[in-house]
């Protein structure tokens, strides 16, 4: 492999501290970092750089000097036509197997760049620079790499590690409030999941307290989470057992991302309501807990009434990656701290969304 890579920027990732070998590569993390001091130590001819236009537009000093893709700011330029754009274009910069493909961006930039990266002349090496705070504890994290096929999610896919995640928290001071709270959605989740005390240290907090220009809570924040993510993935890499559980909230929430154009975050928010709903009824749920995740997922401006249709929802849901023949394995609660997979039949999901869609329908 380190023949195949520029010298300069292998001897830099060489020299970060953290890394973690997953059956699928060994990824090297560079928390508190400086993308512009690290982007000097990639030789120009072997980089390529893929961001969007927001994030062009806001750091050209970061473009300037490396070839550079630009996508536009959307979950629709997360798909295979994009992905044969950008190979068209890495063919024409003649970039090879030796070529280095930088994804700096959001959830959408870094699945792309992730998902082209794995294909590419059958795979080049390829990192990953979040710059949503959402990317930062989810998606930039665990390897999934994916594109859409319509308002299907992430249908076609690797699994497939980054050479390096940077961390440059930074790039979060751009970041609009909504995209802010998009991302608690996800550290909210994973304290339902896991971690009890970090649900309690969110339940005191408010995003403002996690925005402060000294942002040490919020980069503790962030390594949890990236430890959570990792722990699972390091056990389960190819989601056949524990890796499950990181869906909590995702499935109703693919389907209603999708229906009405959602950002992510608010979506998952919404699906965690949904899966708290029916642990009540299949894992006896303490039933104020869906009351207090609500007031939470408030506090950190995650809507939590949306008015849905419910059979629209289903119909996208059957198609769902977790499907086994009628059913759907969902993620439900039996506390805050502990969750558990649960194969759940289709009339019970859609149980669930009408009566979602009843408590939210505006008159
Ligand atoms: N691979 C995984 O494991 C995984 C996990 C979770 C989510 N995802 C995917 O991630 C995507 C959502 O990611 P996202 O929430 O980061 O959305 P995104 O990539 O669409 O970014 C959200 C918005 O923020 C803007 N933005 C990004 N960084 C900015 C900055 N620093 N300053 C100002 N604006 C900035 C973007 O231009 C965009 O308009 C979805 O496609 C979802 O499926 C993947």
């Amino acid at each position: 492999m380190t023949a195949l890579i520029n010298t300069k920027f292998e001897a830099s990732i060489q020299q970060m501290q953290q890394s973690v070998t997953f059956p699928s590569g060994t990824v090297k993390y560079l928390f508190q970092s400086s993308f512009e001091k690290f982007l000097q130590t990639c030789d120009k001819q072997h980089t390529v750089l893929i961001t969007n236009e927001h994030i062009a537009k806001l750091y050209p000093r970061l473009f300037k000097e490396y070839k550079t893709i630009v996508i536009p700011p959307v979950e629709s330029s997360k798909d295979v036509l994009t992905v044969e754009t950008l190979a068209k274009e890495l063919l024409q910069i003649e970039a090879t197997k030796k070529t280095i493909i930088i994804g700096i961006g959001g959830g959408v930039v870094t699945d792309i760049t992730g998902f082209l990266g794995s294909v590419y002349m059958r795979g080049v090496s390829f990192g990953f620079v979040p710059t949503t705070l959402l990317g930062m504890v989810d998606a930039a994290i665990g390897g999934k790499n994916g594109v859409n096929i319509g308002m299907n999610k992430n249908i076609l896919g690797t699994i497939s590690q980054p050479r390096f995640i940077l961390f440059d928290t930074r790039f979060l001071h751009t970041l609009p409030d909504d995209e802010w709270s998009n991302g608690f959605a996800e550290i909210i989740k994973y304290a339902c999941i896991f971690d009890a005390d970090m649900y309690a240290e969110l339940s005191r907090n408010t995003i403002s307290y996690y925005k402060k220009k000294d942002d040490k809570a919020l980069i503790k924040l962030i390594e949890r989470c990236v430890e959570w993510k990792n722990k699972t993935v390091l056990e389960d890499e190819k989601e056949n057992g524990i890796r499950k559980l990181l869906n909590f909230g995702h499935t109703a929430a693919h389907a209603i991302e999708n229906l009405y154009e959602l950002p992510h975050g608010k979506a998952v928010g919404i699906g965690m309501v949904i899966a708290c709903m029916i642990s009540e009824k299949l894992t006896g749920l303490d039933k104020t807990i869906a009351e207090n995740l609500k007031n939470l997922l408030s506090q950190y401006h995650l809507p939590v009434s949306f008015k849905i249709d419910a059979a629209k929802a289903m119909q996208l849901l059957r198609m769902d990656k977790k499907r086994i023949d009628d059913s759907i394995e969902y993620i439900l609660l039996e506390r805050v701290g502990k969750a558990v997979v649960k194969p759940l039949p289709f009339d019970v999901i859609e149980n669930a969304l009408s009566q979602y869609e009843s408590d939210n329908r505006t008159w």
